[in-house]
């Protein structure tokens, strides 16, 4: 049957739709749309209930009922009667007098009065996730086929959300899982094995004490080596752990942060020579990009090269543009990667300035030491406020 839209109709869907999509939490979005249903199809109450795994409700949201009101109902609905009709059997109901129906289980104390009533199924890949149902027709005796119409409309728009949220709940739980299996692997193959070995070595110097104490000590010397090597890599590995933004507001202070970090991670001599100013020459991705360079490079320096002094230096301006520099005196390694020792950092490293459009340099001397340049020219960066 051809149902007939006004224009103010059609404008309240659409004007609903983009409202809709400027809401982010589900709750968020649901109350929008039981709002939106009550006024479109001009009914006093509007509920959704959503079916969590167990197939109960796990989530009920009203329009038109105050809290107090709700508060004095008590419990959220079990879905049993006129709900589980909806629920279970997946089928509309328009109803003039829900009390007159024989599946209506009736209400609970303090429940309003309510006499007409419109529900729909939410429905998503053909299982019903939910139910949307208005009651108490306004103007009328009854909710009419329009109604019932406008409301299914809706009806899919809240399985999509309810469907897109759990979606993404999914998503952040396997990336979570994800990066638990990557956590326990690096500890399995790297301080674990250490930590063993250093065990094994202990168990031999129990041994030899006995015959021949001149060289224990050699073997615990070795063990308390290892140990402290341990807490090293423990305390480089939690900096990388930590160490994961997706924004910098402040670049200087940031970088600060990272070589406090290092000075008090390696005991290292750690310059830093930031300047202020230079940061507000850059966007924020720019910003960002630098401070991950900065991040890697030092995690480098703090991983690889058993340098006694390292020196971070941060500068810029509208002429010159603006460069960061991470020098250390180390073991340096040999950058035509003829080893075959480019891990991923390095090669983040190339990829980011690249992106950004700065010239990197990467200047390696074994015996001396490694310095990592990035400058972003003056015509990438943005000209000096003021
Ligand atoms: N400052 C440095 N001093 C000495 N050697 C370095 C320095 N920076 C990098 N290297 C050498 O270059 C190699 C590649 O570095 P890269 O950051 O790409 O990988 P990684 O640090 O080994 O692993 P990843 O960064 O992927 O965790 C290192 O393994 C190391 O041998
Ligand atoms: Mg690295």
């Amino acid at each position: 049957m051809v149902t007939s839209y006004t224009a103010e109709d059609i404008r309240g869907l659409v004007d609903a739709g983009i409202a809709l999509t400027s809401e982010l939490s589900l709750d968020g979005i649901l109350l929008k749309l039981v709002d939106v249903a009550r006024t479109q199809a001009g009914a006093r109450y509007a509920a959704i209930s959503v079916l969590g795994d167990n197939g109960e409700i796990s989530q009920f949201v009203t329009s038109g009922i105050s809290d107090e009101e709700r508060a004095k109902i008590g419990h959220i609905p079990y879905g049993k009667g006129l709900l589980g009709v909806l629920l279970h059997e997946g089928a509309s109901l328009r109803l003039a007098d829900l009390a007159k129906d024989p599946r209506s289980g009736g209400f609970p104390p303090n429940h309003p009065p309510m006499k007409s009533l419109l529900g729909v199924p939410v429905v998503s890949r053909g299982r019903i996730i939910g139910n949307l149902y208005l009651t108490d027709k306004q103007q009328a005796e009854a909710f009419d086929e329009r109604d019932e119409e406008t409301v299914r409309l809706l009806g899919t728009q809240a399985a999509a959300a309810i469907e897109t949220s759990r979606l993404r709940e999914q998503l952040e739980s396997l990336a979570r899982l994800q990066e638990r299996e990557r956590i326990a692997m690096d500890l399995h193959d790297g301080v674990i094995q250490t930590v063993y070995a250093v065990a094994l070595h202990l168990e031999d110097a129990a041994d030899i004490v006995a015959r021949s104490p001149q060289e224990v000590g050699a073997v615990l010397d070795q063990s308390i080596e290892n140990l402290h090597q341990v807490i090293k890599d423990i305390r480089s590995y939690i900096f990388d752990l930590r160490a994961q933004v997706s924004e910098v507001s402040d670049l200087p202070g940031a970088i600060r942060e990272l070589a406090e970090s290092l000075r008090v991670n390696t005991l290292m001599d750690v310059h830093v020579s930031v300047d202020e100013r230079a940061a507000g020459l850059l966007e924020q991705d720019q910003a960002l990009a630098l401070f991950h360079i900065a991040q890697e490079a030092l995690n480098n320096v703090g991983k690889h090269s058993h340098a006694t002094t390292v020196s971070i230096t941060f500068e810029g301006s509208s002429a010159q543009g603006v460069a960061l520099a991470v020098e250390d005196n180390g073991a340096g390694f040999d950058t035509s990667n003829r080893a075959g020792r480019e891990g991923h950092g390095l090669r983040n490293i190339k990829d980011r300035a690249r992106a950004m459009g700065a010239k990197l340099t990467i200047d390696s001397k074994p015996g001396i030491g490694t310095r990592i340049i990035v400058q972003l020219p003056a015509a990438r960066v943005k000209g000096l406020a003021g």
